[in-house]
């Protein structure tokens, strides 16, 4: 055989030249970005991203409470064209996904939370800034997303606290959410146990770290400092810093360090204050449950973002996946709930619909892929999740995401899909 007909058979793929390319190159999942993000970043850093609190008893039941789901599909329905938008707030979004608020994004990946917003932005999909988000709220308005949320943390000084929602809707952002779930920092053990400052300092331990990630520590510390962007000192009332943060300039500061800028005095009365001073869609973000979803609806939210933090707070909350149905019970219709935590696959946010969400959010999936390749990472596991989402619809059967929730009594199967159907679904819309 020549050379030219054995070329023929044999196709010699060589692999990409660029570093973001070949990391990207085997990722068909989720797990293969954090599989990626796992290797390219220093242990104490790849744990604050993928660890949870105390035990991680609910980090590990968020994942598999989406999963305890199982689907019957309709049969011989026409589904060449789903549609996977959804209507949230008032705004038509491409799919229903959001990118949740992530503190201290720079830390992962320099290029941080602008990167974040454009790749969410290209898809067509909302992004929030967390209050210690590495990336100033003027900044990041600046990337030209016109779907950008802020998570506000109600700091222990009002009239700082309301700068910043003023400031957020100055720049544009289209909805406020208050984190109610964060009275004192979660305990991380893993976080404790690496010593990890914010940003990561230099230690014995991470000098011995630099030789096995070289790449992550030459791009850091090639980068601007990292800093609270929306914590520093800005013109105007409520210009003052949070007390820890000077010191945090010098030595990096822990996650409860962090955590006592936040309010624990926080009640149902700073509700009314930010309804108040914050005119568009506002929602409440935490692991709510029906009575107190209720009691935020009168108080004037218009709705839920329902998240145990992605198990980061307090350990052993029940999973999201069980407080959907009866947060939708409680509320009714008209009311926007959004869901996080432990959220994986796009098989888990068809599962999310179906028991009566609006959309979800994901944290560290975007994470994972912001930290194995920068921007092109997170457009990579969106694609992912949304080809997850829209091949789970074709083959159950359904063409639009409302579908999933109105005809979720024929769809959905609790348990481990070993029960005969008939004991189990409910009666099931006709078609
Ligand atoms: C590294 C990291 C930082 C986070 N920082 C914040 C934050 O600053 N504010 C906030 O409200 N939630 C924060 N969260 C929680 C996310 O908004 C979201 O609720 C959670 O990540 C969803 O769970 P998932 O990571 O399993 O998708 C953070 C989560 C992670 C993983």
């Amino acid at each position: 055989m020549r050379l030219s007909e054995a070329r023929q058979l044999v196709q010699v793929k060589l692999p990409p030249l660029s570093g973001t390319a070949r990391a990207l190159q085997g990722c068909r999942c989720v797990g293969d970005f954090r599989e990626v993000a796992r290797r390219r970043l220093p242990r104490a850093v790849f744990d604050y991203i993928d660890g949870g609190s105390e035990t991680e008893i609910s980090l590990e039941a968020n994942e598999a409470a989406w999963r305890s789901w199982r689907f019957l599909p309709q049969a011989l329905r026409d589904v060449s064209a789903p549609d996977l938008s959804v209507e949230v707030l008032g705004r038509r979004i491409a799919a229903p996904l959001g990118l949740a608020p992530t503190g201290y994004t720079r830390m992962f990946h320099p290029v941080g939370e602008p990167e974040v917003a454009r790749a969410a932005k290209g898809a067509g999909l909302p992004y929030a800034l967390s209050t210690v988000g590495s990336t100033s709220v003027e900044a990041l308005a600046a990337t030209g997303h016109g779907d950008l949320w802020f998570q506000l943390y109600m700091l222990k000084d009002r009239s700082r606290a309301r700068r910043l929602v003023e400031r957020a809707a100055e720049c544009g952002y289209r909805v406020l959410e208050l984190s109610v779930d964060t009275a004192v920092a979660g305990h991380r053990v893993r976080d404790a146990r690496n010593g990890l400052t914010i940003p990561p300092s230099l230690s014995l331990a991470t000098v011995a770290d630099i030789a096995r990630h070289p790449r992550y520590w030459t791009a850091m510390l090639a980068s601007p400092v990292l800093e609270f962007a929306n914590l520093v000192p800005v013109e105007g009332p409520g210009a003052a810093e949070v007390p820890w943060l000077g010191a945090a300039r010098e030595h990096g500061s822990t996650v409860a360090d962090i955590g006592a800028a936040f309010d624990p005095a926080l009640d149902w009365s700073d509700l009314e204050l930010l309804r108040r001073w914050w005119k568009g869609p506002l929602l409440l973000k935490g692991p709510i449950g029906p009575q107190d979803a209720a009691r935020a609806v009168d108080a004037g939210v218009d709705g839920l973002h329902l998240s145990n933090h992605g198990g980061r707070q307090l350990d052993r909350t029940v999973a999201t996946a069980a407080l959907v149905r009866p947060v939708r019970e409680a509320v009714g219709d008209g009311v926007t709930l959004v869901v996080d935590s432990g959220l994986r696959h796009g098989a888990d946010i068809a599962v999310a619909l179906a028991l009566g969400a609006d959309m979800c959010m994901v944290g560290r999936p975007y994470l994972y892929g912001l930290a194995a390749a920068g921007g092109a990472g997170v457009r990579g596991v969106l694609s992912v999740l949304v080809d997850e989402l829209r091949r789970t619809m074709q083959l159950l059967g359904v063409v639009t995401t409302a579908e999933l929730r109105a005809r979720a009594g024929r769809l959905l199967v609790p348990g481990n899909g070993t029960a005969a159907v008939g004991d189990v679904t409910d009666p099931g819309v006709p078609l």
